[in-house]
This record gives structure tokens, sequence and C-alpha cells, in this order.
């Protein structure tokens, strides 16, 4: 295990499921893999954080089975804490928590880690990163939301590239990147210091290969 920690400062891409087709998991995310994906982006959500409702720790244990790749779970959900259990059950690799729904960090990220997953906490935009500052020890990864959780396609908000940029220089913890990230956006955001870029709309209207290999390409030359 240990994706973040071991990342050194590679630049990655990562699938996020939400715009796969559910009924082909398994199919969706090794499409993105043979395209150069390090880590499948499982996106959780419950209808009361974000109004839109997907999958659990059930459907997640399946995909840990059907895969090689690392899988990291994005909870967009109320009480992540009651959740926690049956993620680390089913065999992730990282589980990120939204710090709006969170009233306990410090809790959740050590129950996080003595499940043996590397824990994250997302921002959402308008969430300053300096909500973070008292976690960091506790924390492997941070997630910059640069559109607002919910639905994929949405447009990317432009002002996040500063927030990464912030973000890194508070710490030397890997940033990931989601929401909006495409070819075009992903070098702003790699170069303000991202390293792993969710992309779930832009890898998925196309031939998903294609597409998860061309958003790793244009971050990575950013890079250089
Ligand atoms: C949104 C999710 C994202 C979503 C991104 O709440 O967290 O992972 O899939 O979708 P795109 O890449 O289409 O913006
Ligand atoms: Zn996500």
């Amino acid at each position: 295990m240990a994706f973040f920690r071991k990342l050194g400062d590679r630049v990655v891409g990562a699938p996020s499921i939400l715009s796969a087709d559910f009924a082909h998991l398994a199919d969706e995310v090794e499409r993105a893999r043979r395209g150069g994906a390090e880590l499948v982006h499982f996106d959780v959500m419950d209808n009361h954080f974000v109004p839109n409702l997907t999958v659990g720790p059930a459907v997640a244990a399946s995909l840990v089975a059907a895969t090689d790749l690392p899988v990291d779970a994005h909870l967009q959900v109320e009480n992540p804490d009651s959740l926690i259990p049956a993620f680390i059950e089913a065999g992730v690799a990282s589980i990120s928590v939204q710090v709006e729904a969170t009233t306990h960090l410090h809790r959740t990220l050590d129950m996080i880690r003595e499940g043996g997953c590397e824990a994250g906490v997302a921002l959402n935009p308008t969430t300053p990163p300096e909500m973070l500052s008292w976690a960091l020890p506790y924390l492997d990864y941070v997630l910059v939301m640069s559109v607002n959780p919910g639905f994929g396609g949405q447009r990317f908000i432009p002002e996040m590239v500063e927030k990464v940029r912030r973000v890194r220089e508070m710490c030397d913890l890997p940033v990931e990147v989601d929401g909006g990230i495409t070819a075009r956006t992903a070098p702003l955001m790699v170069e303000a210091g991202a390293q792993v870029l969710v992309a779930g709309s832009a890898v998925y209207r196309g031939d998903p290969a294609v597409e998860m290999r061309r958003i790793i390409e244009a971050g990575r030359a950013a890079r250089v």
C-alpha cells in the first residue's frame, strides 16, 4: 500500500469512476489503466453532503478484488466516521473525507490510519487551506476540489490553481486535484504543485486509455 507516501515527485493519473459505466466498472478501470492510470478514484456520495448518490463499501470491495490498482475512496458524505470501518474492510488503499463534513477530524484521520489506509482531507472550493494546519501530521495527502462536489462534468474553478500553490507552501504532502481536470487544466494544476490528477468526464467521454494518457502527459509536460 502506501501509494501517496511513495509517490516521490511523480505526476500520476486517476480515473474517477463517477463518469464510468457502473455496470462494467472493472473494465472501465482497466481501460484507463491501459492509458497509464495508477490509482482508482472512488467517489462515494450520500445525498446529504452532496445532492447525489453513488456506491458504497460493497462495490468498493468488488472493485478492489477486480483490479491491481489501489483504490482511493473519496467520501462525500455526512458523518464519514460511521462508514470508514466498512471501507477499510473493503480493502481500499486510501480514504479522504471532506473537512466540512467532519466534526472530529483528528479522530477520523486516526481511524483511517489505524485501519492501515492512507488518510486524506478534501477541501471544498471555498474552504481555506488553513483549516488543515493542525492536521498536517496526521495526513498523507490533501485533495483540492476544483469544482463543488456532487457531479462530474462541471466547469473548472480557476482560483483553485492558486489554492494548490498555497497548500504546497504549507506542507510537503502530495496534492490530489479533482474536478474539471482535462489536458488543458492539468498543466496549470501541476505547475502549481499538484501530483495526482483525478479526471472523470474527460476520461470517459472518449476512449479512456487515450484520454487518460493525454491528461497524464499534459500534466507531466508542465513539470519540465
Ligand atoms: C465530484 C467528484 C469527482 C468527479 C469529477 O464530486 O468528486 O471525482 O468525478 O468529475 P470531472 O472530472 O468530470 O469534473
Ligand atoms: Zn472525487
